[in-house]
């Protein structure tokens, strides 16, 4: 099963998208990890994206194609979760065709639906433990002892510089822009399953577990 994440930033995509590779077997393919591993390793395509993401502005649509494209060739043909790809209607096209290229087609699209103003807060509050990249949250997810990673015992976290109010409302304004006007793409072969984003991680999870499990 191959399925698409949409929803603006910090709607939960890399939250559901980490849980359902654990639960299921399916790969994570996060076009935002991907570019952030490449400017932490000061790769060309690292060196091209990092001042555009400082910003909050979307990377060039062959940039993000061709990262999907060498992550599908390497996944060994495990299901696939699309998380922050495609985010511009080129991207949707591109990734039909690398899709096809592979004999895979898209299963579903699920749109996070959620509430502009709660998201400022849950991006501003968000951290990750800087050794395993487990996610945490200064209201809504803390580490079960305060300072120590619950996956590996690391005290050491960081923030995404991208995590500031000013680049969220930019990030926001180009999902509002390029990402939303391509849900008709999708709904138009019937593929897109709304949840409420709103609602807890656990709550968000079972909406997802019930699209996959052909329940809605
Ligand atoms: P990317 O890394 O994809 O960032 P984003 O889309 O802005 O999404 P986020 O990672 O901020 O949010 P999320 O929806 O994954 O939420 P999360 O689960 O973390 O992209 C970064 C940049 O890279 C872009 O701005 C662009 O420059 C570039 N880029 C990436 N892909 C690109 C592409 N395809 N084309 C061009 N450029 C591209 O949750 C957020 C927080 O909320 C967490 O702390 C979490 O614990 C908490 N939380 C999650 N769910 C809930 C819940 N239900 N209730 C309460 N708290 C919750």
């Amino acid at each position: 099963m191959n399925i698409i994440l949409l929803g603006p930033p910090g709607a939960g995509k890399g939250t559901q998208a980490a849980r359902l590779q654990a639960n299921r077997g399916m790969v994570q393919l996060s076009t935002g990890d991907m570019l952030r591993e490449a400017v932490a390793a000061g790769t060309p395509t690292g060196l091209q994206a990092k001042a555009i993401m400082e910003r909050g502005e979307l990377v060039s649509d062959e940039i993000v194609s061709a990262l999907i494209g060498e992550r599908l060739d390497s996944s060994g043909g495990q299901g696939a979760i699309f998380d922050g790809y495609p985010r511009t209607q080129a991207q949707a096209e591109a990734l039909d065709g690398l899709l096809a290229k592979r004999g895979r087609r898209l299963d579903y699209v699920i749109e996070l639906a959620v509430d502009e103003d709660a998201l400022v807060k849950r991006i501003t509050g968000r951290f990750s433990c800087a050794k395993c990249g487990t996610g945490y949250h200064d209201t809504f997810k803390q580490p079960r002892v305060p300072g120590v990673c619950d996956a590996c015992g690391s005290t050491e976290f960081v923030r995404r510089k991208d995590d500031n109010e000013q680049t969220v409302r930019t990030r926001m304004a180009e999902y509002r822009a390029k990402t939303e006007p391509i849900l008709p793409y999708y709904e138009q072969r019937g593929l897109v399953r709304k949840v409420d984003g709103m609602a807890s991680v656990d709550e968000v999870a079972a909406q997802i577990d019930a699209i996959l499990d052909g329940a809605r």
